[in-house]
């Protein structure tokens, strides 16, 4: 990851791109915990643009830049921006860009969204979720979150789970974990959510062991970690959310008949799909996995700055 990088795809990420930002997501975890502070990004802007709703993604960029001592600017809800006198979201990144920010944050519900921005702007773009394609820095902060409890990548085993085929977090954590050794992962879901055949090609192509089931209970007692994702309400019609709706729920009752219970995970917002009884749970991570998202995101935003 180079000084001015845009960060658009999780393709990006090689095994030492991941294992230095894990390194110095570490160090800078320390510091701040320790109670010292870190302002390399004195002097410096991050704008973030968000066309889709977000809560963690986008607070955590801003509290990440903040910590460092730069600045941010958001962009502001639709109604407030010209968006709302139809101006396009490339007229506004275009505006905003000339404006000098030395890192622009982006989410849109297109596909591509990102890789577009990036030809826009002149500042490094980075992709926080486009459409059902990709979301690269919440994979950093899952990998992260798996290498603070395993201490290690190489080997482990994932049950990726709910809607695989239109949650983006799964592509880019599939990406992520292809560069290590041994990683099997197992895509559980109902037929008509399963990975995007473009997916599971970069997976064949890049020789990573994966299966497809449709039950967990066939492989949980296998995995390490169990990460289950929502239902992408807003990217099905409604009749396929009704039809898929409750089609698999994670509870306590469930995961408790096992001999073995994973560690879970889950990018959150979390609807029905893993029931708040889960939480009570030592292997309930994902509270601390959305925490990971500031330090990994802290030493992302300082590689790319080159402070
Ligand atoms: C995810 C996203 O936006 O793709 N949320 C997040 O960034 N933590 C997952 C989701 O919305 O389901």
């Amino acid at each position: 990851m180079y000084v001015g990088a845009d960060v658009i795809s999780a393709l990006q990420f090689t095994r030492s791109d991941v294992e230095k930002l894990i390194a110095l997501a570490e160090e800078i975890r320390r510091v701040y915990e320790t109670g010292g502070r870190l302002d390399v990004a004195k002097g410096k802007v991050l704008f973030t643009a968000f066309f889709e709703p977000s809560t963690r993604t986008r607070l955590s960029f801003q509290f990440a830049m903040i910590k460092l001592g730069g600045a941010v600017v958001d962009l502001g809800p639709e109604e407030v921006t010209s968006m709302a006198k139809g101006e396009s979201p490339e007229d506004t990144l275009r505006t905003v860009d000339s404006y000098n920010p030395d890192i622009i944050v982006v989410r849109h519900r297109e596909p591509g969204f990102a890789a577009k921005a990036a030809e826009i702007c002149r500042a490094p773009v980075i992709n926080a979720g486009d459409g059902y394609n990709e979301h690269p820095t919440q994979a950093l902060l899952d990998v992260y979150t798996m290498w603070r409890i395993f201490k290690r990548l190489d080997g482990l085993v994932a049950g990726l789970m709910g809607d695989l085929k239109y949650g983006r977090t799964i592509s880019s954590l599939s990406y992520t974990l292809s560069n290590f050794r041994d990683i099997k992962l197992y895509f559980i879901s109902p037929r008509e959510l399963r990975p995007r055949e473009e997916v599971l090609k970069i997976l064949d192509q890049r020789r990573v062991h994966y299966e497809l089931v449709e039950r967990p209970e066939e492989v949980v007692e296998k995995l390490d970690v169990l990460y289950v994702t929502r239902l992408q309400k807003e990217r099905m019609s409604p009749e396929e959310y009704e039809r898929l709706k409750g089609s698999y729920t994670v509870t306590y009752d469930y995961l408790a008949r096992f001999k073995k219970i994973p560690v879970v995970l889950h990018p959150l917002p979390r609807v029905w799909e893993l029931s708040r009884d889960v939480d009570v749970l030592p292997q309930a991570q994902y509270f601390e996995q959305a925490k990971n998202g500031l330090y990994v995101r802290m030493a992302l935003i300082k590689t790319i700055l080159g402070v």
